[in-house]
């Protein structure tokens, strides 16, 4: 039998990838043409400290030689990534059952209610994350209650083939709930850091009371500058110990003083805002930066 050569580009490849399957506050798909050409083309294994939806994780999927390694501080977050990639089995008929429920009553149901268990508090993130306003995870300080309102979406859930082609892709990674200081400390020569880290809060001038841009309480624990600070002084050895990172943050003279050996890239992107106390989201022209190791 002859037999043809089908040479599968590595664009096709990500084209044909499987993509994200939250919506996350911050997250960087409609960043990714940008941010991409500064990934390398192959590397050993990945690591993505500051995960979210991991929009990045799923473009670069086809590079990665070795293992992908994925954290992030939101432990319902990683429940989920866990759930989708280890035990869709007992995750399927658990969204299904949301699915059958859903409706805006049902969604200030389940907010206030809790569960247990690795998979049903996987199945309640994901519901919770299609439904609520703007795809936000916000949970009152004190209580530690979700706080976000309905976001008047239907919940669609996660389709057989969707499941099938996560399984797949997660198949080569390790989902960690923790710090970004103990997930860059597992990268090696040859590895590859993608670093997204939550934007320190902007205040437009230092009358108002509150930062313009202040969504940077994915967790319990806010990420300050000293946070950031501690993230660049990791940058500094991660490449000296020859592993390469790039970073997104916004582009002020803060951030770039931070990183006075790195290569920085400027742009200006639309950012949708989503302003806490009110349910409106408010688009705004916002400084990027792609800040890359070297
Ligand atoms: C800007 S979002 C990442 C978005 C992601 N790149 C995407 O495309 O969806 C930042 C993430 O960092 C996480 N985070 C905040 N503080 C952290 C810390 N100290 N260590 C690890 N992750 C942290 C947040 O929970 C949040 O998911």
């Amino acid at each position: 039998m002859p037999t043809t050569n089908v040479t599968i580009s590595s664009a096709e490849t990500e084209a044909r990838a499987s993509k994200p399957f939250l919506k996350w506050a911050g997250g960087k798909s409609r960043l990714l043409p940008k941010i991409l050409p500064y990934v390398p083309d192959s590397f050993v294994n990945y690591h993505e400290p500051f995960l979210g939806g991991g929009a990045m994780f799923f473009a670069v999927q086809g590079r990665i030689q070795g293992r992908a390694h994925l954290t992030d501080l939101n432990e319902e977050l990683i429940n989920a990534w866990i759930a989708v990639r280890s035990h869709q089995d007992e995750l399927r008929p658990l969204l299904a059952w949301y699915k059958e429920r859903d409706s805006k009553d049902f969604y200030y149901e389940v907010r206030a209610a809790t569960t247990e268990g690795l998979v049903a508090r996987a199945a309640r993130f994901i519901y919770l994350n299609q439904t609520s306003w703007n795809g936000l995870w916000r949970t009152n300080s004190k209580t530690g209650a979700m706080n976000v309102p309905w976001g008047d979406r239907p919940f669609r859930g996660l389709t057989d083939e969707a499941l099938l082609g996560l399984q797949n892709t997660l198949s080569v990674a390790d989902a960690y709930f923790g710090d970004f200081r103990e997930a860059c400390l597992r990268a090696e020569p040859g590895d590859f850091v993608y670093l997204d880290p939550p934007y320190l809060p902007v205040w437009s001038n230092s009358d108002e009371k509150e930062p313009t841009s202040k969504f940077n309480k994915y967790t319990s624990k806010v990420f300050g500058l000293p946070d950031l600070q501690e993230l660049a002084d990791i940058c500094t050895v991660l490449t000296a110990r020859g592993v390469r990172w790039v970073m997104s943050n916004r582009d002020n003279e803060q951030v770039r003083d931070l990183f006075p050996d790195a290569d920085i890239i400027g742009f200006t992107t639309h950012r949708s805002i989503a302003a806490q106390s009110k349910r409106a989201v408010e688009a705004r022209r916002s400084p990027e930066t792609i800040i890359i190791g070297k």
